[in-house]
């Protein structure tokens, strides 16, 4: 029996990612939590003939404790697109403020309730949403870092998008090809495009002014959904692709259909300190950086390894640059999350 729980999925993210979800044959039932509107998605999705037992949420006052802990009972894993989204003219990091008691107090009913599940981390910044979930748990005695993801795939979907129309590639053909490494909010998002022979040596051939517009479009892609949806919200469809992408890579490791050797590995930002050789990367090449996006190999729910992009993927002179750019930014936004869980009771 596999049970997954999603955390907002009334939003505009949590809706279509419940449908996807919905769909997977490995999912036995599906609770939905939203503070508004979690019963009536749930009936709606519950009429879609796929196995999985849909059941809705919502709680009936701000006391209402019993509706988040009967979504979270028993579940394997736990995906959470809760929270406020961007605006034109806001930054990821501008979300924090109001995200960050949300990521707080759901991650703390998690901890309680169901603390050996996977959890994917959704809501933004993630950058520091990741780092508040761990002190929770660690709080609680309940971290697992080897089970605790932030899910970074919108940026690996994109690149694979992006570069795939710049030389003429099937985006689905990238997948694993390039990897996307760092953290998961503008110039802290770092491609890297020669990590494969073939596609290395038809991206030589865009030109340096392209590359440059590549990496932006990478890091800020964003923007571009922010803008045109002109106040309505960021990105809800393709990240629902993209979090549904990284879920069913976590849901076939719980089935263990699929040998290792035959997954390929995504991309998530993750805890290295708590994960094997995790130290040695962060210490040798992070500048002592404790949360980073690697390429994680999966093993019935959790990291079984990682790929050190730096000892493993070819990694030009540019793209070490802009992993220190990337460094700065992580280290300010590590220190909030970790700082915000500290300083709270
Ligand atoms: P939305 O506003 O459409 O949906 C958010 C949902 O969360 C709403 O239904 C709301 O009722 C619910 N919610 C609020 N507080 C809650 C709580 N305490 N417990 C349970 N549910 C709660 O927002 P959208 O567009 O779905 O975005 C959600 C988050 O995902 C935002 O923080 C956004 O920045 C982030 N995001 C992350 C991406 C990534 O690549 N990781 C990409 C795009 C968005």
């Amino acid at each position: 029996m596999v049970k997954v729980t999603v955390c907002g999925a009334a939003g505009g993210i949590g809706q279509p990612l419940s449908l996807l979800l919905k769909l997977n044959q490995n999912v036995d039932e599906l609770a939905l939590f939203d503070i508004v509107n979690a019963n009536g998605v749930a009936a709606d999705l519950s009429h879609i003939c796929s196995p999985a037992k849909v059941t809705g949420h919502q709680p009936a006052n701000k006391e209402d404790k019993l509706a988040i802990t009967s979504a979270l009972t028993n579940s394997d894993l736990v995906i959470i697109p809760a929270g406020v989204p961007r605006k034109p003219g806001m930054t990821r990091a501008d979300l924090f403020n109001i995200n960050a008691s949300i990521i707080r107090d759901l991650i703390a009913n998690v901890g309680k309730t169901c603390p050996n599940a996977a959890i994917l981390i959704i809501s933004n910044p993630v950058n520091a949403t990741v780092p508040i979930a761990a002190e929770v748990l660690k709080k609680l005695g309940v971290f697992n870092p080897k089970k605790l993801f932030g899910v970074t795939t919108l940026d690996s979907v994109r690149a694979e998008t992006f570069l795939g129309e710049l030389i003429n590639e099937p985006p689905k053909s990238l997948k694993g090809k390039i990897s996307v490494i760092g953290g998961h909010s503008g110039d802290t998002i770092v491609p890297l495009i020669n990590v494969n022979s073939t596609i290395s040596a038809k991206s030589s051939k865009i030109t340096p002014a392209q590359y440059k517009e590549f990496v932006h479009r990478v890091q800020f892609g964003g923007d571009e959904v922010v803008k045109a949806k002109n106040g309505a919200g960021s990105a809800t469809l393709s990240m629902a692709y993209a979090g549904y992408r990284f879920a069913e890579s976590v849901l076939d490791s719980l089935a263990g259909g699929k040998t290792n050797t035959s997954v390929v590995p995504e991309t998530s930002y993750v805890y290295l300190p708590g994960l094997p050789n995790g130290e040695e990367l962060s210490k040798k090449s992070l500048n002592g950086a404790t949360y980073f996006s690697v390429p994680v190999i999966l093993e019935k729910g959790e990291i079984k390894s990682f790929i050190n992009p730096f000892d493993s993927l070819t990694i030009t002179e540019n793209e070490k640059q802009l992993v220190s750019v990337a460094l700065n930014g992580l280290e300010k936004s590590i220190a909030q999350g970790t700082n915000f869980v500290k300083g709270s009771k």
